[in-house]
């Protein structure tokens, strides 16, 4: 069929017949299962759908699959930073949660760029991200925990 779509999500390929504009938001969570990646607003403004695409942080509730073809999608499930999810752990990042995927995808975003980021550097790369419970100070101590 037309609608036939290939995705490469977590190094693995998947074929969807699927509407080329629908945010890849629904189909990781609804089509794939992949439930990690969380719908927050729907509107570029929260961060909690956060994926990777190439390495770089994207917003899943805004990104059409047409513009992932031909490129790697990592969603929470797939992320490979367990020094990154120990220091959450070790923190006691969360509070409620539900932002914490995006969370933690932006900050090993940052760090595959910026092995050494300072706090400055934190809040930008974090700003997108937000926290109804407010746990910030936990987030920027442990990713400060983990800079080289
Ligand atoms: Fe995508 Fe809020 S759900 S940025």
């Amino acid at each position: 069929p037309d609608n036939e779509l290939k995705l490469t999500i977590n190094g693995k390929q998947f074929q969807l017949d699927a509407d080329p504009n629908m945010p890849i938001l629904w189909a990781v969570r609804d089509m794939l299962g992949l439930t990690g990646t969380k719908y927050g607003c729907g509107a570029g403004l929260c961060g909690a759908c956060t994926i990777h695409i190439d390495g770089k942080p994207a917003r899943a509730c805004l990104t059409s699959l047409k513009q992932v073809q031909g490129k790697q999608v990592t969603t929470i499930e797939g992320l490979k930073a367990d020094e990154l999810i120990n220091a959450w752990s070790e923190h006691k990042v969360p509070q409620c949660g539900y932002c914490q995927s995006g969370q933690l995808m932006s900050a090993a975003a940052l760090l595959s760029q910026n092995r050494q980021p300072n706090e400055s550097d934190i809040d930008a790369a974090m700003s997108g991200n937000i926290c109804r419970c407010g746990t910030y100070t936990r987030i920027k101590a442990a990713i400060l925990s983990v800079s080289a």
